[in-house]
């Protein structure tokens, strides 16, 4: 018998054991189609696996940290240790002692900061592939709306945990931060004294450490659980397509065919996180974060306040002329109103992007300015920009998105319609493209190829 059948037989006979004393099938979510074993399939997998490694790393970083902004003799001690003269507080201290103090310390926090941006960046790439193949058409509008509330919770775990190394520019960024969420018209005042506690530094670092550390990870966890129940029901969603009678789910008898979600869909997705893990540590290994200076050390602290890369356009967009954050907080509330409740305002069947030319110009425009001015938040931070500047720079990105969606939908619909004429069909406004009347498996895979 060759290693490989030995080694089979036997993975076989310890699975089936396990999965006979566990029932664990019963457990697992609904088998999938053969053809999502595909990462595209899996964004959301990833953003859920990249949450368990910021779960795990912080529960092993608050063995450590110390949410106090008290300056005790030990930790003045550690103020000295870097060459200053003010004592440091015991929140900037702990991260300190973690980074060079701790075994491994370093590499810990260093991956716990790039996972936090792996995980937006996962999270922006879940909703935009969502959002370009239509995964918000009925039936899925709860599991789209419930998405948009865990990307609002990932970016409030992104704005939480900038605080608590306690560093003066994280300290900087937030105040600017809170002077935005405070500016939210009827809400902001509302939330003044849940974010402000008693109005000290210590009740700000403090509340912060509980939201990022309890408030927000639980509200995440519950949500995700909502989120993955809804999937659950639904299944996963057909490859899109420009035909509006596509079903959008497949029968129970056709679920019962696929191929089981355990162990099958479960170890593709761990495959995919052992990369991921690898990867965060390579660049943990090959970039180590070095710790700001702390706060109340001005002498050395960098003039210019800038938040982290996924606020930077935030920040931008108060540096435009005339901006107050009064305005700049109402144009990202709308724009996230706008996520809510698109699958209410795109109510088209089709789900391929070409058949939704002011969705995908909308879409493509927004990334477009989210790109454009994270770029030049990070580059000219704090420089004001005068309205010619803000027209001259942001009008091209609307305008040559709008050009080159209106262009490739012209010539779409041509050529389509040069396709229907050849043909002689009467089947008008449908794209010819394999319908799925009975959606097999099968069907449900050639409609996605023909695409
Ligand atoms: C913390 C953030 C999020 C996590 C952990 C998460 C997790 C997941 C998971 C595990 C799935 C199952 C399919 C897959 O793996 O792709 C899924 C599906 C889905 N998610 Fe998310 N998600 C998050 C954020 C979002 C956001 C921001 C949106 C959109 C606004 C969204 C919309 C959807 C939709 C529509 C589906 C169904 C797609 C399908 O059936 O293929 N999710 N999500």
């Amino acid at each position: 018998m060759t290693f490989g059948r030995w080694y089979n037989r036997n993975l076989n006979k310890i699975w089936g054991f396990v999965e006979d004393r566990t029932a664990m099938k019963r457990w697992a979510l609904r088998p999938q189609p053969e053809f999502t074993f595909k990462p595209s399939y899996w964004t959301g997998a990833f953003v859920a696996n990249a949450f368990i490694y910021q779960v795990v790393s912080g529960m092993l970083l608050l063995l450590y940290y110390q949410p106090s902004t008290t300056t005790s003799a030990t930790y003045s001690a550690c103020g000295q240790a870097v060459g200053t003269l003010s004592p440091a507080p015991a929140a900037w201290c702990s991260t300190y002692y973690i980074i060079h103090s701790v075994p491994m310390g370093w590499l810990l926090l260093t991956t716990h900061l790039y996972g936090a941006y792996a995980m937006i960046f996962l999270v922006f790439l879940h909703f935009y592939r969502g959002y370009y193949l239509g995964a918000y058409k009925a039936p899925r509008e709860f599991s789209w709306m419930v998405g948009t509330l865990l990307m609002v919770l990932t970016l409030g775990m992104g704005f939480t945990g900038y605080l608590l190394p306690y560093t003066q520019l994280s300290y900087n960024a937030t105040n600017v931060g809170i002077v935005l969420a405070l500016g939210l018209p009827k809400v902001g005042p509302l939330l003044g004294p849940f974010i402000l506690a008693d109005g000290t530094s210590q009740g700000l670092l403090s509340r912060m450490f509980d939201a990022h550390v309890l408030l927000l990870p639980l509200a995440l966890g519950a949500l995700l659980y909502a989120h993955i129940a809804l999937f659950e029901s639904h299944g996963i969603a057909p490859p899109a397509t420009s035909d509006p009678l596509q079903r959008r789910r497949f029968t129970e008898k056709e679920s019962k065919s696929h191929v089981p979600f355990m162990p099958h869909i479960v170890l593709y997705i761990g495959k995919w996180m052992l990369l991921y893990i690898g990867l965060l540590f390579a660049m943990a290994a090959l970039w180590p974060w070095q710790l700001p200076t702390y706060v109340g050390n001005l002498a050395v602290a960098p003039a210019v306040t800038e938040p982290d890369w996924y606020f930077l356009w935030l920040f931008k967009l108060v540096d435009f002329y005339g901006v107050t954050p009064i305005i700049a907080v109402t144009l990202s509330t709308a724009i996230l109103l706008y996520i809510l409740f698109l699958p209410f305002l795109d109510r088209s069947k089709r789900t391929h992007p070409r058949d939704r030319p002011l969705f995908t110009w909308i879409g493509t425009s927004l990334l477009g300015f989210f790109v454009l001015m994270t770029v030049w938040g990070g580059e000219t931070p704090a420089v004001q920009i005068l309205p010619v500047g803000v027209l001259t720079t942001l009008g091209p990105v609307f305008l040559v998105n709008g050009v080159a969606v209106g262009l490739f939908h012209w010539r779409y619909v041509r050529q389509y319609r040069r396709r229907l004429a050849a043909r002689g069909s009467s089947f008008a406004g449908i794209h010819p493209v394999a319908r799925v009347p009975s959606a097999s498996p099968a069907s449900m895979t050639e409609a996605k190829s023909s695409d």
